[in-house]
């Protein structure tokens, strides 16, 4: 018992003197993951393209040292200058959250779109990691962790591009974890079934009944921010040094089936 106490003790998700940079913090899940890291202790370098909705986050987090940056993923070689300007000290570790979809059937799929969703949910998310773990930035130890999605496992009608931009971050992020465990790098991703956001009530455009069977796909029920929130830190903190590599479904059953 003195020694079950003594582990958890030790296992407490503290975050405390470690910075991290996260992309797609002005919106849906990455907000409530800032939140629940900055809970921890960790400072934030906040990214996304809405500077006032950065700012207000930024304020309202409690714990100390989190800033932003205005950052559009669009265009990779805008992320290395962006990312060194804003880093004044090594960072512990980073979580690429920032995504884009757009429902199209296969007969209206075109490359723009495709290429589009490829760009901010897995190019942005490679370039991103080469840029913050080069060792200035991120000295050996860390942690990586990319919010892929269920669809980078099952396909869905309407979402070829972004099924194949969320397959290609998770083939991305294997790879990664295996190069980089030398260093004591560790890469993971947290694949998110159904959550009400920004994304999936407004960009994804989906229709009722999409939205309706989408949900019926769900044994257990669709999940919140704080759900995804929780796995997100579980993945990235400091007491989880054996996972890497892996993608962490948290979806309520979806892809059990
Ligand atoms: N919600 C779900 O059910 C669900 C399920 C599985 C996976 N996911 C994944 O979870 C992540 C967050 O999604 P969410 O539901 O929270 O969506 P959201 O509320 O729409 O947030 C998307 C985030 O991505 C950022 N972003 C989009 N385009 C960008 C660009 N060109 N440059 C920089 N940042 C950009 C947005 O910031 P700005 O608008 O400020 O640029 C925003 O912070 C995404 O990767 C998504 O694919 C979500």
């Amino acid at each position: 018992v003195k020694f079950l106490k003594g582990v958890l003790a030790v296992l407490t998700d503290d975050f405390t003197g470690k910075t991290l940079v996260l992309t797609g913090a002005s919106s849906g899940l990455g907000q409530v993951i800032a939140q629940a890291l900055a809970e921890r202790g960790a400072s934030l370098l906040l990214t996304g393209r809405n500077s006032d909705a950065l700012e207000a986050l930024a304020e309202s987090l409690p714990g100390s040292g989190h800033r932003q940056l205005s950052l559009d993923l669009h265009k990779s070689t805008d992320i290395e200058a962006a990312l060194s300007s804003a880093l004044t000290a090594p960072i512990y570790g980073f979580c690429h959250c920032a995504g884009s979809v757009q429902t199209r059937p296969l007969k209206l799929s075109r490359p723009a779109p495709c290429l589009e969703q490829m760009q901010i949910n897995a190019l942005a998310g490679i370039e991103v990691a080469r840029v913050l773990t080069q060792k200035q930035w991120m000295p050996d130890q860390g942690s990586v962790l990319f919010i892929s999605s269920i669809y980078s496992q099952v396909g869905a009608p309407g979402q070829i591009a972004y099924c194949a931009s969320k397959g290609a971050l998770l083939a991305a992020s294997k790879a990664m974890a295996v190069e980089l465990a030398p260093r004591q790098i560790r890469v993971n991703c947290l694949a998110p079934g159904f959550v009400a956001t920004a994304m999936t009530l407004q960009s994804a455009k989906l229709t009722e009944a999409q939205l309706n069977a989408i949900k019926d796909k769900h044994p257990l029920g669709t999940g919140t921010p704080e759900q995804v929130a929780r796995a997100a830190v579980f993945l990235l903190s400091p007491d989880n040094h054996w996972i890497t590599g892996t993608e962490l479904c948290i979806d309520g059953g979806y892809t059990a089936q």
